[in-house]
């Protein structure tokens, strides 16, 4: 018999359980293992990914369509200028139109808003591949990367420093949602989003992991497990590129703050990275390797994702 299931969607980590996460990072553990190995994997032959940019990628674009094709599918790459959407076809048509063609929605974009609104016009499942709000498969790659290197992932100890924006909010949500703690440092006045906050205090009560919030990299530092950064103009605003590097120029990974981190810390970095910015070049080519696992496992985590939410007649 076809059970209709009720679609799910991938907005932010948390649309994931612990027990969801775990699940995923181990499929996509399988998936690597298998890719490697030659060994073929069409859980999605015959289904089709529509991917929405609003904005440029390298990563994003190529490992969720190389995913696809591995998983015996086709993605679509549909960058929104050359849509109706240019000319002011509104979030909620585009939705409905869509579902009538795909079986799944990647989108990057700014708004937030706009991701919910698709996720609720659309009667098939959408995941974010970028807002100005989340990164959430690029968590799920770094949680993967963590878990490779490090054996596990409940009890460590993640650090933050930088931006408090999309990427400090999803790796917020997703330390404390396994269980490790994360410290985030950010300048004054770039601290996450009460919204975000009030999110994280929420997942504490029922997570053994802890936030600390701070404007001092070096206390964020401390003892750290894992160091995480991610470029100073994350929030794309260029016009004030030069005040920014004079407010963030303490918060940068440098060998003199991976001093005081555990003595075998890893470094991760969304990528694309800016030398001397907000990592040295010296520390960021002595972790050159796990931040490019990091790269890769953006291809396996994804792949473990559009299995979880495609594998079943949505329409
Ligand atoms: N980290 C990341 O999302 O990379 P792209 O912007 O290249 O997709």
């Amino acid at each position: 018999m076809n059970m209709l299931k009720k679609k799910r969607d991938f907005l932010t980590i948390s649309d994931f359980s612990k027990d969801e996460i775990l699940e995923t990072i181990e499929l996509a553990e399988k998936l690597k293992y298998e890719t490697k190995n030659g060994i073929q994997h069409h859980h999605l032959t015959g289904k089709t990914l529509g991917m929405l940019f609003r904005k440029a990628s390298t990563r994003t674009r190529i490992s969720f369509e190389v995913g696809m094709y591995q998983l015996g599918g086709k993605a679509l790459f549909l960058d929104a200028n050359d849509t109706q959407m240019k000319n002011g076809e509104i979030i909620q048509d585009t939705a409905r139109v869509l579902s009538r063609y795909l079986d799944g929605i990647m989108i990057r974009t700014y708004s937030h808003k706009e991701v919910e609104d698709l996720a609720e016009y659309s009667s098939i499942p959408v995941i974010n591949g970028l807002t100005n709000d989340q990164h959430p498969c690029q968590v799920m790659a770094d949680l993967m990367t963590i878990k490779e290197y490090k054996n596990k992932l409940e009890g460590l100890k993640t650090a933050f420093i930088g931006d408090g924006h999309n990427m400090a909010n999803s790796v917020i949500e997703g330390c404390l949602r396994v269980g490790m703690d994360i410290a985030v440092a950010t300048p004054k006045g770039f601290e996450p989003a009460n919204h975000i906050l009030e999110k994280a205090r929420g997942i504490e009560k029922t997570s053994s992991g802890r936030l600390y919030l701070c404007n001092d990299p070096k206390e964020a530092a401390a003892s750290a497990d894992v160091v995480i950064t991610d470029v100073w103009e994350s929030r794309g605003i260029e016009e004030d590129k030069n005040i920014r590097r004079k407010l963030f120029k303490d918060f940068q990974i440098n060998s003199e703050l991976m001093k005081i981190t555990q003595k075998d810390a890893m470094v991760l970095h969304c990528l694309p990275a800016r030398r001397e910015e907000e990592i040295t070049t010296e520390v960021f080519e002595q972790h050159q390797k796990e931040i490019f696992e990091e790269a890769e496992n953006r291809l396996h985590v994804q792949k473990a994702i559009l299995v979880k939410l495609m594998s079943y007649n949505n329409h």
